[in-house]
């Protein structure tokens, strides 16, 4: 009987299926409206009623059947399907890790991070200013007067209007005072522009560090031992200091220190033992506390200011001030 063939091509034909299409395309074969079950089942009004009753209801088994093995297949099929693709997604935990490459800390941001620690360390507040100053902050309040030949010490941008961008760092110290009470201590790191010829040791653009404590009875004493402490973590060994008298228009009296490392630290360029200059700094000058309207006959202090180019400079022993606004990936990767 035609049936019993159809069954035992069908079930042939399904042992063999080795995917969800392939089983797809068999059930429109058999079960589909031109399928070889479905034409059966059409061609029954043409028969007697008996064989209608008899080879419906066969016919209509076998449907149940195929019906039936169809879903079993089918989970099967998908069963190793989702193993096959578990398969694919394994990870190999034992596989060397893929390098992810991350961005590189400049020699300034290192330092300028270190610096900050140390101080924080110390109780300084770390504070900023803005890089585009009034005249007032960078000169008239720190004791500058305008034709006064000082104002030639720092070589300046000029900007429109009455604006610049700031010689040093010293206008925080103004911005600070006029809106803090003392008792305090803080530092502003900060970059600082200066129209100048560069050189191996001259840049027009380069960073500093500002310092200022201020209190009843704060000294040079005090600035002193800050400041050996200062040297002595961020060169990681005790560091000589000497205090050389100098002049500031915004500090009275005014000093220059100069560090002196052990040979192992020297600079690249200094002779054994040789001092090398690396601040400012002095008592803060009474015309300054007047400017941000405090008394000095009540407060002193002392402010200093720190060359961070310099400073890297000596620590990592790079020859050229210029290395570090160059952007050259080979100079910043040795860091
Ligand atoms: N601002 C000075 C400079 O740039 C350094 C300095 C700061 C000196 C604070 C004294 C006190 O040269």
């Amino acid at each position: 009987m035609e049936l019993s063939q159809i069954e035992k091509d069908f079930l042939k034909e399904i042992e063999k299926v080795e995917s969800l299409e392939e089983l797809q395309t068999l059930k429109v074969k058999y079960l589909g409206r031109k399928g070889a079950l479905t034409q059966i089942l059409r061609s029954l009004k043409e028969l007697s009623l008996e064989e209608r009753r008899k080879i419906g209801k066969e016919a209509n088994l076998l449907k149940e059947k195929m019906e039936k093995l169809f879903l079993e297949k089918e989970k099967i099929l998908k069963e190793i399907e989702e193993r096959k693709k578990l398969e694919r997604e394994k990870v190999d935990l034992t596989c060397p890790g893929k390098k992810i490459s991350l961005g590189h800390l400049h020699p300034l941001s290192l330092v300028l991070r270190e610096i900050k620690e140390i101080f924080r360390r110390m109780g300084f507040e770390v504070v900023e200013g803005p890089e585009i100053e009034t005249c007032f902050y960078n000169f008239d309040a720190l004791n500058v007067p305008e034709d006064h030949p000082a104002r030639d010490l720092w070589s300046t941008l000029w900007l429109e209007k009455n604006y610049l961008l700031r010689t040093h760092t010293s206008p925080v110290q103004v911005r600070y005072l006029e809106k803090h009470q003392p008792p305090f201590r803080i530092i502003a790191p900060g970059r600082v522009f200066r129209h100048e010829r560069t050189d191996a040791h001259h840049e027009i653009q380069f960073y500093q560090v500002e310092g200022l404590m201020v209190g009843k009875d704060v000294s040079l004493a005090n600035f002193k031992a800050v400041i050996l402490h200062f040297f002595k973590e961020f060169f990681k060994e005790k560091v000589e200091i000497r205090l050389r008298p100098s002049y500031f228009p915004f500090t009275e009296p005014s000093v220059e220190v100069d560090i002196r490392l052990s040979a192992k630290r020297k600079a690249q360029s200094a002779k054994e033992g040789e001092w090398l200059e690396v601040m400012g700094a002095g008592m803060v000058h009474p015309k300054v506390f007047e400017a941000a309207r405090l008394n000095p006959l009540r407060w002193q202090g002392f402010a200093f200011g720190v060359g961070v180019d310099r400073l890297a400079m000596i620590k990592y022993k790079i020859p050229d001030i210029r290395l570090f606004y160059q952007g050259d990936l080979r100079f910043i990767r040795q860091f």
